[in-house]
């Protein structure tokens, strides 16, 4: 079935034909004067240089040939030559019924599916998360539905940060405190407990406890990086100890994941790319890719044209020790060979961008990937308080996820407590529903590389450009429809009619804007678009109803029609929110 749009573009470019110019300048647009029309053309300003002729005549003969079109009911030539549209209601409602039948409410889906692998985790296994990664989370998890919901083949890996220098501090703090334990005994050859010994509260307070003492002591540090070095030549207790952390640490965030309600596909780790590495390092050398340059192996990366600097990609250090270039290299190769992905998009910090650039033109370069494949880095802003500084804790730490999902359920609660209709017993749970919401809402409206002040206030508030406001939208039209069927009304009967007034009439255009709101966000890798399509649809319904008297209304047929209207609207709203990440509870 035809899109919107290109129903419009359709019904001019025949005017245009019509009038005797080509069908081509008839593409249609949204209106830059919402005030004065509906859409716009601007076919006439761009044919005129072909045909010689003042745009403005060119506006005019379309026009003419626009009286009897079936798709506009108000054509005028204005200005220089821009053509103003208004469309028919017919037109309107006969889209909305279509699209209302379509179980895909008329979003079509690619005909070119690609496979797209996302890398939107990067939580460090044994520290807790914190805000930091909460970013990445929620755009990459929407980033992953919005594809999905295109067609795309879509693998989100969460990419664990698992081989660095943070495990050698914790097991060098472990063998401090604890060094009569098996692990850390010379000739021990197993079996290891099954038991980790320790918890993952104890593993979080042992991380950054070393953390802070090998900043003050050397001899302390060096035995970490001794102890880092050791795990990664495969000692036996070191080993079963990182096993312990790792299994730990996973069960713990795949709970806040969970309670993100972000899922991956692929709990893969930057160990997994280890075994890869060799084998690189000597086909880079090999081929004359990599060279020598102060006992580093470095592949050199700028190119013609670089504005600034771009520093050489650093494989190996002089010592031969991989870095997390080498990891993330080895975890390219990694993703070819075992997934063959046509893309491979990295949702990380922007303050990363120089050193993927790095990691990308090395493996372009040395044809680690295909030609085509396509690496992308969309690099996300900071998260920041009202102070306009990075989001701390109230006194100045680091923000635990689940510290800041508690804040923000708290304060929604104590909202929600405020209105009756809601019982006790519910609100808690509705309060994490919308909490969710506030938070994912208020990160995925702004432009992703774009810094944000994290206002809970602002985010929680059921009015405004918020998740909340978008619920509240949801939930009302959900209890309309609740005491239509409670008056013996039936949901399943009756169909759309056309527009009987200008807020209904706007309502229905927004509707015919959610394929292109999703399509644009999905290819712009912006669900910031998803959030104003959404919040613009919540205010079109909201001016409706408060004009409209739904339930009083005596003829069926209006009635009925009206319903039909506010079912489709619910549909879109809780397509989109779950395009975004979140849902709707039944009542707040
Ligand atoms: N663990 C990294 C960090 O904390 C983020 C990983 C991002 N992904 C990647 N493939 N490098 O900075």
């Amino acid at each position: 079935m035809k899109k919107w749009m290109e129903r419009l573009t359709e019904g001019l470019s025949d005017a245009f034909e019509k009038a005797g110019y080509d069908p081509g300048y008839g593409k249609v647009t949204p209106s830059d004067r919402p005030d004065l029309c509906e859409y716009q053309c601007n076919g006439a300003l761009a044919g005129a240089k072909a045909y010689k002729k003042a745009p403005r005549q060119i506006a005019g003969d379309v026009v003419e040939r626009l009286r009897e079109s079936p798709v506009f009911s108000a054509a005028e030539a204005v200005g220089p030559g821009f053509i103003n549209l208004n469309v028919r209601p017919e037109a309107l409602v006969s889209f909305l019924r279509e699209m209302a039948e379509d179980e895909h409410l008329s979003v079509e889906k690619t005909r070119e599916p690609r496979r797209i692998m996302i890398d939107y985790g990067g939580p460090n296994v044994a520290k807790p998360l914190h805000v930091g990664h909460l970013r990445s989370a929620i755009i990459g998890e929407s980033i992953k539905r919005l594809g999905r919901f295109l067609g795309h083949e879509i693998i989100g890996d969460v990419h664990l940060g698992d081989w660095g220098l943070q495990m050698g501090l914790i097991i060098t703090e472990l063998k401090h405190r604890s060094p009569e334990l098996v692990y850390f005994q010379e000739g021990y050859d197993g079996p290891y407990p099954e038991e980790a010994p320790f918890t993952i509260g104890e593993l979080e307070e042992i991380y950054p406890a070393a953390s802070a003492r090998s900043k003050e002591d050397a001899a302390y540090k060096e035995e970490a990086m001794e102890a880092t070095h050791k795990l990664q030549q495969g000692d036996p207790g070191f080993h079963a100890l990182w096993e312990h952390i790792l299994r730990v640490s996973v069960a713990d965030l795949k709970r806040n994941y969970e309670r993100l309600q972000v899922t991956f596909d692929l709990w893969k780790k930057e160990s997994d790319a280890q075994p890869y590495i060799p084998e690189m390092v000597a086909y880079l050398k090999e081929k004359g890719y990599a060279h020598l340059d102060q006992g580093a192996l470095v592949v050199d990366v700028k190119e013609e044209g670089d504005t600034k600097e771009i520093p050489p990609c650093m494989i190996l250090k002089s010592d031969g020790a991989s870095l997390y270039n080498t990891t993330d290299l080895a975890t390219i190769v990694e993703r070819m060979k075992l997934f063959h992905p046509d893309e491979i998009l990295y949702v990380v910090d922007k303050r990363q961008e120089l050193y993927f650039t790095q990691v990308f033109r090395c493996a372009k370069k040395a044809h680690l990937v295909e030609e085509d494949t396509q690496l992308t880095f969309l690099g996300f802003g900071t998260m920041n308080g009202k102070d306009g500084k990075p989001f701390k804790t109230r006194q100045g730490g680091v923000m635990r996820l689940e510290e800041l999902m508690d804040d923000i359920s708290e304060e929604m609660y104590r909202k929600i407590a405020d209105n009756r209709s809601v019982k006790e017993e519910n609100a808690r749970k509705t309060a994490q529903i919308v909490g969710l919401a506030a938070i994912k809402y208020g990160d995925l409206s702004n432009q992703a590389t774009k810094d944000y002040v994290f206002d809970i206030d602002r985010f929680t508030s059921f009015e405004g450009d918020t998740g909340p406001y978008l619920l509240y939208t949801i939930v009302r039209i959900g209890s309309i429809l609740e005491r239509y069927v409670e008056e013996g009304g039936d949901l399943e009967q009756g169909e759309l009619q056309e527009a009987t007034c200008a807020s209904e009439k706007a309502l229905m255009l927004e509707l015919t804007g959610f394929g292109p709101a999703v399509e644009g966000a999905f290819a712009e890798k912006a669900p910031h678009k998803v959030c104003s399509y959404l919040y613009g649809l919540a205010n079109a319904f909201n001016r409706f109803y408060h004009e409209t008297k739904i339930l009083s209304e005596e003829d069926p047929v209006q009635k009925s029609g009206w319903i039909q209207l506010l079912s489709l609207t619910k549909r879109v709203l809780e397509t989109s929110i779950g395009l975004l990440g979140f849902s709707a509870p039944e009542r707040m």
